[in-house]
């Protein structure tokens, strides 16, 4: 049986693999929201906004199995065999991740698994941080006269050093979007510039992007590093690199918090 994608709803025995989008509720989609409002259980992970999570009927059972960094509430195999077992006792899944499934999001894999247990899925996407955090901090993350490619990359680190396909990051006209990255940071500026990045160019690091408490960090590649501590870091947060984000001086819109906690228009007007 094939499902017209306009009409989707909740079925039971069915896993529905759900984008919650950046964090704020009014960003999830239509059809997120109907299939959450139908679900036997939603099955979540940490980066699922509170207020999203305000959307789901109270009598909705919940489980979370948020994920820390290298620190799962349940292994990510724990994951795949839960959501088996709830689809085959006949219940209406749905599998609640951050952002959009399918970036960074470990989507695939749980497919996979279902796929191979002979258990029905979909698919509905989310708006993922990039495009949330950018849209919020007033980054076009293309634009004709400065980026005609977008990359997206994972800052996560294996035995604390990121490994990325540095000289291809370097390119002119593009715009780099790290995820997990924060913490790196130092090393990935480093990196960049040592590969020939300009110092110079752009850079922000935007945290908790499209929720009211959002905080952007605008500086270069150079001084980045500097003004980011660990430390002073609460929320999930998204480097992004290259000359669009100088465009920021004149396309940002939202009053954002600043240090002292209070809040400062980001741009008059
Ligand atoms: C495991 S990845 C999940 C990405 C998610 N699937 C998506 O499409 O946005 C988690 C990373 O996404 C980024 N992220 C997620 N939500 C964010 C937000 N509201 N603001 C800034 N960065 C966010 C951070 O870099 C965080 O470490």
């Amino acid at each position: 049986m094939t499902d017209q994608p306009e009409t989707l709803s909740a079925a039971p025995g069915r896993v529905h693999l759900v984008g919650a989008g950046p964090g704020a509720a009014d960003l999830l989609t239509l059809r997120a929201l109907r299939l959450l409002q139908q679900a036997d259980v939603v099955v979540y992970d940490r980066l699922v906004g509170p207020d999203v999570l305000e959307l789901v009927p109270p009598q909705t059972e919940t489980i979370f199995v948020g994920k820390m960094r290298d620190r799962h509430v349940l292994p990510q195999a724990g994951i795949n065999q839960l959501l088996i077992s709830l689809a085959r006792a006949g219940k209406r899944v749905v599998r609640l991740k951050g952002g959009d499934p399918f970036i960074f999001g470990r989507g695939g894999e749980e497919l996979e698994a279902l796929a191979a247990a002979g258990v029905p899925f979909d698919v509905v996407p989310g708006i993922t941080a990039a495009l949330g955090c950018a849209a919020h901090a007033g980054v076009p993350l293309t634009h004709r006269d400065h980026a005609q490619t977008l990359v997206f990359v994972t800052g996560h680190t294996k035995d604390g050093e990121v490994e990325l396909d540095w000289p291809a990051l370097v390119r002119p006209h593009q715009t780099i979007v790290v995820y997990m990255g924060a913490k790196a940071v130092a090393g990935l500026c480093a990196k960049l510039v040592a590969h020939g990045l300009d110092p110079a160019t752009p850079a922000a690091l935007i945290e908790n992007g499209s929720y009211p408490h959002q905080r952007t960090i605008a500086a270069t590649v150079a001084t980045l590093p500097g003004q980011v501590p660990d430390r002073r870091l609460l929320g999930p947060a998204l480097i992004v690199i290259g000359k669009v984000v100088g465009l920021r001086a004149r396309l940002a819109w939202l009053a954002e918090r600043v240090e002292d906690g209070a809040l400062a228009a980001s741009r008059a007007g």
